[in-house]
């Protein structure tokens, strides 16, 4: 792509890819294999299925697959990449960056000038890097090639009530100028603080420590930061509005990084809450009929109110449907896929709403990383979902994730046990050599062949077909 002497326009997402196990365990399966009530991890957390890795998946083999995959589907030239960026928490070595690992893909076609290595932040690692990339094409170092941003992580807790929130997957992003999913420029806040709500200090185990009740309280709090800052500054920005009047009904579609799926709806539902807070410090409170008795609220007070969040999820609960509900497919499938949950929600709406819906919508993104890191930032859809124009090539590109979720594999929770079991006792085991099968890996897959005595780890790749 030849240097034009103008600032790019109009700088996101062009392609998007992505890819999860093959294998998966019932959540309700699940219930009754952990001895816990019926409905606590389908109703209760809202999960359906949790996808899952064997020994033969790594951080780098789900890299590779989806690398590849979004540069085969979309005929991208390895010339023309000039930024890659990795955002995980799933950490396999403490130097080597999974995106030197990546390299290989672009070694053999020549290019080794590719800028951008790995970030990590618990689920935040995929924002940043998608952030980086942006800021890469608005500056003076552009030079004019595209970028591409991977999100991913294998999300694994121990035997518990944690467990049935993991998920695993990736997702790659190509991103450029005259994108049709514009990153709004201006329009992000960002809250971060330090606290030990989930994190991985034994570099031993996969498995994070997590305080369940905190990380909850965390999420909710960093939300109600991140999206008054945004509404604050949208308001400003726009200058179409008054601040008060950035709300939710701003946004066609509202995404948020999914830990499971009913955490979700209750934050849409505080979104609403704030909306109806701050409609109250600037009077304007007549659309909020009936919840009158909450005037003088107090947000940091209600992250655990059982009356305030259960009037808020039936007052938003229209809006939970039209914004968010069409985000969770995959949430609710796959489970917490960690840094690209939030990505995956992106997916699945491009999946969910037809393009001609999509077209001209504004979407906010809430991104949030224990630890703790969080952000929002908004979308703008290109108006133009003419068959082939950019937005429609988009939309059809993801259609093949509802193909290849059927072709999944179920697996008994006994199963999957034991096979968390090996992982946990093979984990940075070298020399090493993985007994899973990889017939039923999806074709192109990457996968790990072995780890040699000196911890270098070999992958190979399913054929195409
Ligand atoms: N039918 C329907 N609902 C049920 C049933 C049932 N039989 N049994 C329980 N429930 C409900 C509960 O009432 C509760 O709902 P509520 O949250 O609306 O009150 C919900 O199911 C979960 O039950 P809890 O008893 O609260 O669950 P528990 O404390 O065992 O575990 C938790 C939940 C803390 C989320 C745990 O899975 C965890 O630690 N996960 C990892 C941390 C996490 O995801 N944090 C979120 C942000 S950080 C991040 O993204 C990693």
């Amino acid at each position: 792509m030849a240097r034009s002497t103008e600032w790019p326009h109009d700088v996101g997402i062009l392609a998007v890819e992505l890819i999860f196990p093959h294998l998966y365990v019932d959540q309700s399966d699940l219930e009754v294999y952990d001895g816990v009530s019926q409905g606590k991890y389908t109703v209760g957390l809202g999960q359906s299925k949790m996808g899952f890795c064997t020994d033969r998946d790594d951080i780098n083999s789900l890299c590779l697959t989806v690398v590849t995959r979004l540069m085969e589907r979309n005929s991208i030239a390895h010339a023309s990449v000039g930024r890659l960026e990795v955002g995980t928490e799933t950490i396999v070595d403490k130097s080597k960056s999974v995106k030197s690992v990546l390299m290989q893909i672009f070694e053999e076609h020549g290019n080794f000038s590719i800028e951008g290595i790995d970030t990590t932040n618990a689920c935040y690692g995929g924002t940043a890097a998608l952030f980086n990339a942006v800021s890469w094409i608005e500056s003076s170092a552009w030079d004019g090639r595209l970028a591409i941003v991977v999100a991913a992580d294998i999300a694994l807790y121990a035997k518990g009530n944690a467990r049935p929130t993991g998920g695993a997957g990736a997702v790659a992003m190509l991103v450029g100028p005259d994108a049709p999913l514009v990153i709004e420029r201006g329009l992000r806040s960002t809250y971060m603080r330090h606290v030990y709500d989930f994190y991985k200090p034994n570099l031993e185990s996969e498995y994070p420590v997590v305080d369940g009740k905190l990380s909850i309280q965390c999420y909710l709090s960093a939300l109600d930061n991140c999206y008054q800052m945004y509404c604050d500054k949208a308001g400003k920005v726009m200058q179409e509005k008054n601040q008060f009047q950035w709300d939710v009904n701003c946004f066609d579609s509202i995404l948020f990084h999914s830990p499971y799926c009913k955490l979700v709806q209750k934050s849409l539902a505080r979104l609403v809450l704030i909306d109806f807070v701050r409609a109250q410090r600037f009077g304007h409170n007549e659309s909020f009929i009936g919840l009158e008795k909450f005037a003088n609220v107090k947000l940091e007070d209600t992250y655990f109110d059982k009356d305030i969040e259960k009037e808020f999820l039936v007052f938003s609960k229209e809006c939970f449907k039209n914004k968010t509900e069409p985000s969770l497919f995959l949430a609710n499938q796959i489970g917490n896929m960690y840094t690209p949950s939030l990505y995956g929600g992106l997916v699945s709406l491009l999946l969910k709403k037809p393009g001609n819906l999509l077209a001209g919508t504004r979407i906010g993104l809430f991104s949030y990383g224990s630890g703790l890191a969080s952000s929002f930032f908004s979308i703008k859809v290109s108006d133009d979902s003419s068959v082939g124009s950019k937005l429609d090539v988009l939309v059809r590109s993801v259609l093949n994730v509802q193909e290849q979720l059927d072709l999944r594999l179920k697996v008994s929770p006994e199963d999957f046990s034991k096979i968390l079991e090996d992982r946990e006792k093979n984990h940075h085991v070298a020399p090493y050599t993985p007994s899973a099968q990889v017939d039923n890996f999806f074709p192109g897959s990457w996968y790990l062949k072995y780890v040699d005595d000196k911890y270098r780890r070999y992958y190979d790749r399913v054929p195409l077909s």
